[in-house]
């Protein structure tokens, strides 16, 4: 069965849709068949693209998310996916209080960054905040995706 994982965060503008990107990317480097997807706590950017810094810096890397369309996350998602991750504490305790599973809600940054949370990133005006973003996310999708579903 394919194991499927969701990345939240509040808007489904900036960090969660670059989540997303990067763990297909990381996830085809593995060869690993997952379903991935990505939404928001709030309603506010419903059927949004991602903001213009996070397409950027997932292009620099290689990564195109600029398909992607922001959406709210439903309470259904607890039973569709198997793996819920959250970018900071907030989202965390938002999923929690809609009555999403403890034992598969997590924080992403509890994976290889000693459980700190992805800032937001909404009110950078440069580029340059979304590199340390970057660079988080991949350290932690990389973490959690080696210790969750490889075995070397
Ligand atoms: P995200 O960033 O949660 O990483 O998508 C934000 C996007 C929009 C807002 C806040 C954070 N907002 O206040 O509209």
């Amino acid at each position: 069965m394919q194991k499927s994982l969701l990345f939240v965060c509040l808007g489904n503008i900036c960090r969660s849709p670059l989540a997303e990107g990067i763990a297909r990317k990381l996830a085809q480097e593995y060869r690993l068949e997952l379903k991935i997807d990505s939404a928001g706590v709030s309603s506010w950017h419903i059927n949004e693209k991602p903001c213009k810094n996070s397409i950027a810096i997932a292009r620099e890397f290689g990564i195109d998310i600029s398909t992607l369309r922001g959406r709210q996350v439903e309470y259904e998602s607890d039973r569709e996916f198997d793996y819920i991750l959250a970018m900071d504490r907030q989202n965390l305790e938002d999923l929690l209080e809609l009555g999403f599973s403890k034992d598969k809600t997590f924080l992403v940054g509890d994976f290889g960054l000693d459980g700190a949370s992805i800032p937001d990133p909404y009110h950078y005006r440069e580029l340059e905040g979304f590199y340390k973003i970057y660079e988080m996310l991949e350290e932690c999708i990389s973490c959690f995706l080696k210790q969750t579903f490889k075995k070397w």
